[in-house]
């Protein structure tokens, strides 16, 4: 029998993503209410929108994006997460549905990119990223453009003068990264990253990493891929 190693990428094999999942059933009240207050929440971030619009004529995108993204990140509660999510559907390269962005939560880049259900936690700083759908992010985590904004070559000109490379991160479907952790590297699907975690390489799909530099544990299909091949071969 054929085993792959510890930190060998299993082989691809055919996972459904959610083979028993069943979608929460939401009775018709709550869907209206929800629908209605979506709507009531893009009504009230108009005004902002449109004074976005215009801050972005004068100052560029990002810098006038960054701006609410820090003024909305410190609405509490429901509230604050119905007004973000409706400001970020009209403002943000994609933002899909249901998605979560909680308090004290600050994206630098209007080109981000949330696919549908995100989860954000409280605290967390997103770069230039695109976070595909069911990406559940803990607090404090923060997704960076890669480890080299600026250049470090040179010691007569100041590191913040020096051009660096800036690498849009994307993190892959269904992915898990625990609290406080720092993200410079794509992740593929279905991964997990522990809490307190540094990516600074690649991970592919169905990695479970930890630590500083994190580090591949496991793959979350590599048990289901063995015991296949046993069956087949028994
Ligand atoms: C990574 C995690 C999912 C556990 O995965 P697991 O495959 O069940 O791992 P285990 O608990 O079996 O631990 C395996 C090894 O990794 C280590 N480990 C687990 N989590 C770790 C972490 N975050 N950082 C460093 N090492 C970690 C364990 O100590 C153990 O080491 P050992 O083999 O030397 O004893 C979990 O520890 C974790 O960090 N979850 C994130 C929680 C979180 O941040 N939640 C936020 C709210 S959404």
């Amino acid at each position: 029998m054929t085993t792959p190693g510890p930190l060998t990428p299993p082989k691809p094999v055919e996972v459904a993503a959610h083979p028993k999942r069943t979608p929460p059933s939401a009775s018709l009240p709550r869907v209206i209410a929800k629908r209605a207050a979506g709507l009531l929440a893009t009504i009230l971030v108009l005004p902002a929108f449109a004074a976005y619009v215009l801050g972005r004529a004068v100052l560029g995108p990002v810098k006038a994006f960054a701006g609410w993204s820090q003024a909305l990140s410190i609405l509490p509660g429901l509230t604050g997460e119905y007004l973000r999510r409706a400001f970020y559907q009209l403002a943000l390269a994609h933002c899909g549905q249901d998605v979560c962005t909680t308090f004290g939560t600050v994206i630098s880049h209007p080109t981000t990119s949330l696919g549908n259900r995100t989860y954000v936690g409280a605290f967390c700083v997103l770069g230039d990223v695109t976070l595909e759908e069911d990406v559940l992010l803990g607090s404090h985590v923060s997704v960076i453009n890669g480890g080299a904004q600026h250049g470090i070559e040179r010691l007569d000109v100041p590191v913040r003068e020096q051009p660096g490379q800036w690498r849009r991160i994307t993190i892959g479907r269904d992915s898990w990264i625990g609290d406080r952790s720092v993200v410079l590297a794509n992740i593929g699907r279905h991964c997990v990253v522990g809490a307190g975690s540094v990516v600074v390489t690649p991970l592919e799909d169905y990695a479970i990493a930890v630590g500083n530099p994190a580090r591949v544990l496991r793959y979350r299909n590599q048990e289901s891929l063995t015991s296949a091949e046993s069956k087949a071969e028994a």
